[in-house]
């Protein structure tokens, strides 16, 4: 019997010893701490949907009558997030704080700035708030595809996941691309004279956008199974001027090789970037990218940093993707197929024993330095 209800019958209350009661109680508190971080995630996110903190910004400290005339919302809502924000920390309280509620004003620290509103800044962690409530949304899906063991298709998360894991990728690739690709000295030189790069599972299109424009005699080649994500980096291409270099379609990674013969293209580089562990068919898709490159092409894989074996508590990484998994990228996987759902945690054995077995010769940890991603170069 199963129930998401709260009137569930009482559990007869267990004997606790004293270890057992100081475990009960930080657990209580655990929980609170995340009700509490959740929440002024989901403010955060209402505000971002706004613009609020760009009007912050760019306006500097406003009364709640002032904001909501700049960002047209209704002044009893914009004065109660403006304290919620400022009571949170959020934002500064200019003035007196016992001045009359509506008459206080609020500003955005500076050193905020980057965190909420600069896309491109490495200390930016916005995407972190679409992120969850791409993720709140699909709760009710989950559960029916838990009991079914059907999967939520990659749509099915919104714009919210989308642009959430968009924009937790992009400053990455923005500031560290040539960087990562520098790591392999033969593939940057190559870059540096013109070359062919397939980039598989593209998303938004961030890293093949910051691709192009680190080596600006590139060709780059994004393919996505979603269609939106590849409506949306079309379009952020054309509006950077690559779009004649940078081109994107929808396919299945699986079917690298007949995109590339479609387009007459031979790939020196392939990337696939935080995607593998999301294929249906990872064999598949690593041994059709093998076939899309040139004779001498290597493929560059940056997945989840997570242990070599389960482990439990794991650390805060390591969590974070096992809740990924259980919420999105496992479900997902589950909607494109169901012969191979491995989940967000993909460990350095399952990406060696994978590319092994799609024909590959060696795979090797880059031993680039970054929080999330493992980098492995892949030669035929
Ligand atoms: C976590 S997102 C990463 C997107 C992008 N690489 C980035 O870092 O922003 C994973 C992407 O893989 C795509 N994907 C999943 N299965 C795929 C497949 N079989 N072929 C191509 N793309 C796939 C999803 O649509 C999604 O855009």
């Amino acid at each position: 019997m199963t129930s998401s209800s709260t009137a569930e019958p009482r559990l007869d209350p267990p004997e606790l010893d004293a270890a057992e009661q100081e475990a009960r109680d930080a657990l209580a508190e655990r929980l609170f701490g995340a009700l509490l971080g959740g929440m002024e995630l989901l403010t955060i996110e209402t505000g971002r949907r706004l613009g609020l903190y760009r009007t912050l910004a760019e306006m500097g400290a406003l009364n709640s009558a002032e904001l909501a005339t700049a960002a047209g919302i209704a002044e009893r809502y914009a004065r109660e997030w403006l304290e919620q924000q400022a009571a949170a920390g959020l934002l500064a309280v200019h003035g007196p704080m016992d001045a009359d509620a509506p008459a206080r004003r609020y500003a955005l620290p500076q050193a905020y700035i980057p965190v909420l509103l600069d896309g491109e800044d490495l200390s930016h962690m916005m995407g972190a708030a679409p992120m969850l409530t791409g993720c709140a949304l699909a709760v009710p899906a989950l559960v029916d595809a838990y009991r079914a063991g059907s999967g939520v298709p990659y749509e099915a998360y919104g714009e919210e996941l989308r642009h959430g894991i968009g924009s937790f990728n992009r400053p990455g690739f923005a500031k560290m691309i040539g960087e990562w690709i520098d790591a392999m000295p033969d593939v940057s030189a190559r870059l540096r004279s013109g070359a062919v790069v397939l980039d598989a599972g593209c998303g938004t299109g961030w890293s093949s956008i910051a691709l192009a424009e680190a080596f600006p005699d590139i060709e780059v080649h994004g393919i996505d199974l979603d269609a939106t994500s590849v409506a949306e980096a079309t379009a952020l291409a054309t509006e950077r001027g690559l779009g004649d270099r940078v081109h994107f379609s929808v396919g299945n990674a699986a079917e690298s090789h007949d995109h590339a013969r479609e387009h007459g293209i031979s790939a020196d580089l392939a990337f696939v970037f935080e995607a593998l562990h999301d294929m249906g068919n990872p064999v598949g898709a690593l041994a059709s990218i093998r076939s899309a490159l040139t004779p001498d092409g290597v493929l560059l894989v940056a997945d989840e940093r997570v242990s070599d074996e389960f482990i439990s508590p794991a650390g805060e990484v390591e969590r974070v993707q096992y809740a990924f998994s259980v919420l999105h990228c496992l479900p997902a996987t589950m909607a494109e197929s169901t012969s191979v759902a491995n989940g967000t945690v993909l460990r350095a054995s399952t990406v060696r024993e994978w590319a092994t077995a799609a024909g590959y010769g060696s795979v090797a940890d880059l031993g680039i330095e970054h929080d999330f991603f493992r980098f492995y170069r892949i030669d035929q």
